[in-house]
Parts: structure tokens; sequence; C-alpha cells
């Protein structure tokens, strides 16, 4: 039986990859597609998503979310990662499709609802649809099967600070949130993304074998492709969203550490995951009754690349 998802996403290269992934595996069933700012703006990450499902040829719905952050002032958005458009300036045709009229929010109220204990969230940007959800239907946390998340970073160094990941730090206060309710949550974070690195050449494998995914993935991949040359002098990209799409399928892909998150919320360590290991007391009231993630911290990096390869070939 395949495994229902709700996938919540700010399309951004990697978010595309993840979805595509997802849309193309029978392990998984994606309910809908939720947006949010983060990469590009929400009505920007709406557009994309639409694009997405029909280039995937999945008639699912997609529900705008949350145009800002819960609290702080928003960061700008990372045209520099994924171009202004989203998918690294390819001016990709428009979509045909719309948005539903409902919020992404009440999207995955009413999911969840409808299949009690059957779906699992899976996050790729920042986190205010999930804690939106939590705050307007608090019951949501006991219905959810798993909330699985690229975001953070437990040892790592972080890639918008030396402590924050981009997810976490551009809506910190809804992270928090996210991490202290009462579900399970599996965090897919830098600790395993910076890992794993995508090359173009199994793109072009991809696309030789399946040009209309392929052609999409090569151009979007090239600018995405850049940016990590120029900042880190690597050959390829990181392979963030997509980690979370096998995480999914199997995640004994994965080596798992148990602990309680919290997210600083202010000052210099803003958007920084602090992971306090199970089993470690602490005085300080921050850490009564904070539930236990599922923190990745080990990854088969090549298992992981052949799965993604072979579901898109
Ligand atoms: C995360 O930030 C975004 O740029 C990517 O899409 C990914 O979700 C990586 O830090
Ligand atoms: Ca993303």
């Amino acid at each position: 039986m395949s495994r229902k998802v709700i996938i919540d996403t700010d399309p951004g290269i990697d978010d595309a990859m993840a979805i595509l992934f997802a849309f193309e595996t029978e392990q998984l069933d994606v309910l809908g597609l939720t947006t949010t700012f983060g990469n590009v703006s929400v009505d920007l990450a709406t557009h994309n998503a639409l694009i997405l499902a029909e280039l995937a040829g999945a008639d699912v719905p997609v529900a705008k979310g949350v145009s800002a952050p819960l609290e702080i002032t928003p960061r700008p958005h990372a045209d520099f990662v994924h171009g202004r458009d989203g998918f690294g300036n390819i001016n990709w045709p428009a979509p045909k499709g719309k948005a539903l009229d409902v919020s992404a929010a009440q999207f995955i109220i009413d999911t969840v609802k409808a299949h009690p204990g059957e779906v699992t969230l899976i996050a790729l940007g920042p986190l205010g649809n999930l804690a939106t959800a939590l705050e307007m239907a608090p019951e949501i946390a006991n219905l959810v099967d798993e909330v699985i998340l690229m975001g953070g970073t437990a040892i790592e160094y972080g890639n918008v600070s030396p402590v924050a990941e981009a997810n976490i730090i551009n809506d910190p206060h809804a992270a928090d949130k996210v991490f202290t309710a009462n579900w399970q949550v599996t965090m897919i974070g830098l600790d395993v993304t910076h890992q794993v690195l995508l090359e173009i050449d199994l793109l072009e494998r991809i696309k030789a074998s399946r040009p209309k995914y392929g052609d999409f993935l090569c151009q979007a991949a090239k600018y995405y492709i850049k940016f990590y040359k120029d900042r880190l002098d690597v050959d390829g990209c990181f392979f963030h969203d997509a980690s979370t799409i096998a995480y999914a399928m199997e995640p004994d892909i994965f080596g798992i550490e148990l602990g309680a998150i919290r997210v600083a919320c202010e000052g210099l360590a803003i958007g920084q995951t602090i992971f306090a290991p199970e089993g470690m007391t602490f005085s300080e009231p921050h850490w009564d009754c904070v539930p236990i993630t599922q923190v990745c911290m080990e990854v088969d990096s090549k298992r992981m690349l052949n799965l993604f390869e072979e579901t898109l070939s």
C-alpha cells in the first residue's frame, strides 16, 4: 500500500526534484501540494507547484499558504540560489491550473481528518503552514502519521549563519512550534544533506531516458550547480529536499539519533536547531516535556542517488 503524503513546499530547484521524485514512485500517494514563501514568494511558489504537478501529469490539489513568517521580519528570497523564477531563470511556460480556494493550513487539517493516522506531512520549506494548522486544530498532532522535514542542523555548520539552516531561520517561531508539538517529527537537516552531492551527469542520464523530466531538471539544476561551484567549489548540488522523499520510501538509507529539538528564535543564534540527546537531563525549563525528534545523522549517499535515478528513469 502506498503512503499518503502532503508536500509543503517553496519551489525551488531542489523542491522540484523532491516533488517529481514523489510523483514518480508508486510507494507514495501525493494527496496535495501546499505552498509557502521561502525560496520565492508564496504566489510564485504556488505557480511553480502547479507547473510541477502538470509536468508530472498529476491531478492533485495545490493550496496556497502563508506569505510571511509568524513573528519576524521576512528575509529576502533566495534569488541567488534558485533564480528569480525559483527554477534557475529558465522561463518555463505558465501552468493552466489554479490553486484551491482553501488555505494550505485548512487543506492540511481537512485531509488529515479525512484519513486519521494515515497522512505524512513532508515539509520542504519554512514551517508556517504546519504551525498554523496546529494552531487552528491542535488535535491534528495525534492524527498525523509522521512529519518529515528538510531543515535545521544538529552538528554541521549552517548555510545561512554558522548555526542556522535556511528553512528554519526563515520562520524560527513556526519551526519551534513544529518541533515541540506532540507528533513524530523526523528532521533531515544539513548533517545528512551536506553528505549528498548530485552531479549533472545523473540528470543527463535521466534526460536521455525521460526527456520530459530530464530537460526541466537539467535546465533548472545548472543554475543551482553554479551557485554551489561559486560558493563551495564543488561539482554538483546538495540533494536537500529530495532526501525527504527517499526517507519516506526507504528510511533505512539513514542513520538516526534521538533527541529533543528547540529553535533559537532571536539573537545571534536565531534559527539554530538545538539538539538535546535523549536521556540527558537539563535544569533549564526550555527542555521540559519536549517530544523526541528523529534526527538523521548518517546517510548512504550512493543508495539514495541510485533510488532517485531509478525512480525517475
Ligand atoms: C533548504 O533551503 C532551500 O533553499 C532549499 O529549497 C531547501 O529546502 C536548504 O537549506
Ligand atoms: Ca525548499
